[in-house]
């Protein structure tokens, strides 16, 4: 087994730094309400968070596919929500990767049911190779190609969460 490093720490700490940057323009004199989409985003959520100045206040959602054997049945379950009422808030998204952009589309329309004032998107990863369900990341770290990739919040079968870079990982 190996880890070839993609991304390298600091790869990943300046791209946090300008995406902070242009959150606390974009949002400047204003509150926002940033949802951690769990588990791979706790890490960038995280780090990102350091580095905003506004008023913010924290909430988390799990949403998980529903497979019959190895088929995604492309429909999605919640098992954690948000715990506050987002209408009239501006709600800034958290999320690992967008790859099909399943995950990302229900979350955005499970949110959009409480009519927030603002809704925008900020995902680490993007794989547009694999993109079906188009999505506007307002703020997207890296344009990746279609690999596996783990590390720095994303696992493989529930590990690799801890690695501070995103590698490819390589079974032999
Ligand atoms: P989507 O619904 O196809 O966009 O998939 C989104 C979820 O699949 C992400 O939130 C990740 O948890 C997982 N995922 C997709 N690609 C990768 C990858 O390359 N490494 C680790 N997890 C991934
Ligand atoms: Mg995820």
């Amino acid at each position: 087994m190996a880890v070839e490093i993609y991304i390298s720490e600091d790869q990943i700490k300046n791209k946090i730094t300008e995406l902070a940057y242009r959150i606390n323009e974009d949002f400047s004199g204003q509150e926002l309400v940033v949802i951690c989409v769990l588990n791979g985003a706790f890490m960038f959520c995280a780090d990102l968070l350091r580095e905003i100045t506004l008023p913010v206040t924290m909430e988390f959602i799990k949403a998980s596919s529903y497979i019959s054997g190895t088929q995604s049945s492309g429909e999605i379950k919640f098992e954690v929500d948000v715990k506050k009422n987002l209408a009239g808030k501006n709600v800034l998204i958290i999320e690992d990767i967008v790859d099909t952009g399943l995950t990302i589309t229900k979350i955005m329309e499970k949110l959009k049911t409480h009519v927030p004032a603002k809704i925008k998107l900020a995902s680490l990863l993007f794989k547009p190779s694999r993109n079906i369900h188009p999505v506007k990341i307002d703020y997207l770290g890296f344009e990746i190609q279609d690999k596996f990739v783990i590390g720095f919040g994303l696992d493989y079968d529930g590990r690799f969460r801890e690695l501070p870079y995103i590698g490819i990982f390589d079974e032999d």
